[in-house]
């Protein structure tokens, strides 16, 4: 086979990235590991920025989102008792869209598909071949059969534990990380939302976050331990923890009921440079990962997306190699950014192992400092809408 760009990866990047080269007329063939059904069972992020809303729409995939998604203009953000708002659209202008990931892929399959995209599920064995030459080539195993394709190029979407990152040989990949001392155990419920806007709490207890995905179906996270496992917490277990770790007004109007997924995430902030290896590019999670408070996973694979796309478009519609000569530079320095508000609010909001009374001290000062002041209130306010593409 052959095609202009071979995707390794179909999550919500690889799928972006071919809808919209698709909008150019620029082909693209997707290969994912797992099944569609897999891909769509996994719930993660919830909280889209402007960026993102506007690349679906650039994509043609925004109606769904446009009627289903619910804005939102601002966040709280408790301590123990206490509790402030993070005015979003006063400060910037903007808002976020609250509109799962799964949503997202969805839609994003609907629209390759009714296009005739062509998707291969459960590859295996993808090999990248030639990325560091002008001739690059995937081969891969699918129902015991070997192909391959001839491509121009190829983008690494392929999550944080894919092929593309380790084809960039060693002597040239370079790799930042921190792996945070504790988990995120999230659940999914049939039940209204406790608030009509997000709640980020730190408590004595640990940090706890109550999210949303519509009307009847909420989304609430709690800091766990990394050796606790999803099925050691019975329902009950888990809203009683939370209620402990929310303001006893919220405590006492939230409304539980048994979960319909349950699961825990590791935290853990990383980045591998440079993001391009020849005519490999990766992609969001392929080269970056971060602690997801504040919601910038997928929204900083939506930028690299951005990136790529442009850059891929220069190179085809105006035989141009800027976009792709300066893909590399111009998505980790937005990458950087985001790595450091999540890694800044992380530590705002959890309880470490190792934390003295003096470092408590500081996470109380540093909440009474967002809480009172407008210029530090304008800083988190444009970082979690969103830096500039
Ligand atoms: P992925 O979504 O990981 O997609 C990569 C795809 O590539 C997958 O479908 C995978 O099956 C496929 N693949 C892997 N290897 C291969 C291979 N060798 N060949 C072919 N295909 C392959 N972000 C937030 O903002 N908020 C959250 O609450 C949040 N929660 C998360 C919870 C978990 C458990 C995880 C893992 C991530 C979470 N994230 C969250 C991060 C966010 O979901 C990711 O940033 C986002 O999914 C990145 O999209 P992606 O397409 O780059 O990678
Ligand atoms: C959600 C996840 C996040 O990490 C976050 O910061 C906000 C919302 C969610 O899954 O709804």
């Amino acid at each position: 086979m052959k095609t202009q760009v071979a995707i390794i990866g179909g999550g919500p990047s690889g799928l972006l990235l071919s809808q919209l080269l698709h909008t150019r007329g620029i082909q693209s063939i997707v290969l994912e590991c797992k099944t569609k059904e897999y891909v769509l069972g996994r719930i993660r992020a919830g909280v889209l920025e402007r960026g993102l809303v506007d690349l679906m729409s650039e994509a043609g995939v925004a109606d769904r989102m446009k009627k289903e998604g619910y804005p939102h203009e601002g966040t709280l953000i408790s301590y123990g008792d206490e509790e402030f708002r993070i005015d979003f659209a006063g400060h910037t202008g903007r808002s976020v869209m609250v509109y799962g990931q799964t949503e997202v892929t969805r839609d994003l399959y609907e629209a390759r598909e009714q296009s005739g995209g062509i998707m291969e599920f459960n590859v295996d064995n993808v090999v990248i071949e030639g990325a560091d030459t002008d001739t690059p080539q995937v081969t891969y195993e699918v129902g015991g059969e070997t192909r391959r394709i001839a491509c121009d190029f190829v983008a690494g979407c392929d999550g944080f534990h894919g092929v593309s990152r380790q084809t960039i040989p060693l002597d040239v990949r370079r790799e930042y990380e921190k792996v945070y001392p504790f988990g995120w155990l999230g659940i999914l419920s049939e039940t209204p939302p406790l608030n009509h806007e997000l709640i980020y709490a730190n408590s004595g207890r640990g940090f706890a976050l109550c999210s949303m995905r519509n009307e009847n179906l909420s989304r609430y996270y709690i800091q766990c331990s990394l050796s606790d496992k999803p099925e050691d917490w019975t329902d009950a277990a888990f809203w009683e923890e939370l209620k402990r770790r929310i303001p006893s007004k919220y405590a006492e109007k939230l409304v539980t009921g048994p979960s319909i997924e349950k699961s825990i995430a590791p935290l853990r902030s990383f980045v591998t440079e440079p993001m391009r290896w020849g005519r490999l590019f990766l992609c969001g999670d392929a080269a970056h990962i971060v602690p997801p408070t504040g919601a910038k996973g997928l929204n900083t694979a939506a930028s690299d997306v951005h990136y790529l796309y442009n850059g891929l478009r220069d190179f085809y519609e105006n035989n141009s190699t800027d976009g792709i000569d300066t893909y590399s530079t111009k998505a980790l320095a937005r990458v950087w950014k985001a790595e450091r508000f999540s890694w800044w609010f992380s530590s705002l909001m959890h309880r470490y192992p190792d934390q003295s009374e003096f470092d408590l001290k500081m996470q109380i000062a540093e909440l009474e400092f967002l809480r009172s002041n407008t210029a530090a209130q304008k800083a988190m306010a444009e970082n979690y809408v969103g830096l500039p593409y």
